[in-house]
């Protein structure tokens, strides 16, 4: 893909607002340069989100990126340190300008830090989206084609594999899968069009049980599934679940979706109890709210599930018609899991925002 190389003669600056998304087929497990073990799925999500502002300014002589970060308008050095390597990983191959000037980042997330919510994703897709911008810019180019989003898409996913989902509206793919067209270990593809409307408008209501560090990354628990003896079985299963659930977007069938996207949560902590060394991320109130939402589904009938990323918060996943009788469940029966009572109302979203 292209690299750039013109010369500004004033700061160039590029704003993107960028949201998280939450895997429903779970991406876990890699190789190589951050390559997908299985394919994966997602909802791309509307309020938990990153605003980035990148400026390239003054020439750089250094032969390597000079940075200055802000987060949340302050330096945070862990994060700075984090994205200088990463700029520095993809300058060569993806933005040779990255190199020729100083740059100053400037980001901030629409969620606490401390709320336990990963960042990475909409953090590093925020990044790859503005970097494409000032590569546009430097080309003087105006139009942000399938190409822009592509290349977004694969930066995003060098920086943090479940980033490169956040490029796209509603629902995204990422990595290969033979049902699928155009899908790619490369970066992910924006599959909204093809799917029911019922589950545009779904929520996601994430329940924070827990806002601590988690004891192990998750960039460290997918290194652990190389030695896991279940992954080769795990990666097929993965795939075969891709297949039903896409079938189940499309269809509407929102029974069906539910069963999966539970079965998954539960493989992926599985997956990481039966790791050597095993390890466990759920708390004990992951466990209660899990057994509520099964209990309450049962008694009433009504359509509401639950899904996990690689920590104890708990997403709860239903259509828009029920969400007075789920919120009510929500108020009275999971918030006192939840830590400091606190919920971020999420809900299926429609993508990336240039920010002018
Ligand atoms: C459980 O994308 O955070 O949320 O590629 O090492 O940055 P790195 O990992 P990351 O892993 C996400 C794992 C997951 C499942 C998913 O989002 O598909």
């Amino acid at each position: 893909m292209s690299n750039s190389t013109e010369m500004p003669s004033n700061p160039i600056k590029a704003g993107w607002e960028s949201p998280s998304n939450i895997a429903l087929i779970k991406y876990w497990g890699k190789h190589g340069k951050q390559l997908p073990r299985n394919s994966s799925v997602s909802f791309t999500l509307s309020t938990a989100a990153t605003r980035t502002f990148v400026t390239i300014k003054d020439e750089n002589r250094t032969g390597k990126v000079e940075l200055d970060f802000i987060f949340n308008g302050k330096e945070n050095q862990a994060f700075s340190t984090r994205v200088e390597k990463f700029l520095n990983s993809i300058c060569d191959e993806y933005f040779t300008f990255l190199k020729k000037y100083s740059i100053h980042i400037d980001t901030s997330n629409s969620f606490p830090h401390s709320s336990g919510i990963a960042s990475s994703a909409s953090g590093m897709s925020a990044l790859a989206l503005c970097l494409c911008d000032i590569e546009n810019q430097l080309n003087d180019k105006t139009n942000f084609d399938e190409n822009f989003y592509l290349k977004a898409s694969e930066v995003s996913r060098l920086g943090s594999g479940s980033a490169c989902r956040s490029i796209y509206p509603e629902v995204a793919v990422w990595g290969h899968h033979e049902d699928i067209p155009g899908s790619s270990d490369e970066y992910a593809i924006g599959i909204g069009h093809q799917i029911h409307p019922v589950f545009k408008s779904f929520h996601d209501d994430i329940l924070i049980i827990s806002a601590g560090e988690k004891s192990v990354s998750s960039t460290a628990g997918h290194n652990l599934m190389e030695g896991n003896p279940f992954a080769p079985v795990r990666y097929q299963q993965a795939n075969q679940r891709m297949k039903s659930l896409i079938t189940a977007l499309k269809q509407g069938n929102i029974s069906d979706f539910g069963k999966i996207a539970e079965d998954e949560a539960m493989t992926l902590h599985a997956l990481m109890m039966c790791s050597d060394p095993s390890y466990i991320l759920m708390e004990e109130g992951t466990l209660s709210v899990i057994r509520k939402i099964k209990k309450f589904r049962e008694q009433t009938s009504i359509p509401v599930f639950f899904t996990l990323d690689a920590g104890p918060n708990v997403h709860v996943l239903y259509p828009d018609e029920v969400e007075n009788q789920v919120n009510s469940f929500i108020q009275d029966e999971l918030k006192p899991y939840c830590n400091e009572g606190r919920i971020i109302r999420d809900k299926v979203g429609t993508g990336p925002e240039k920010i002018s």
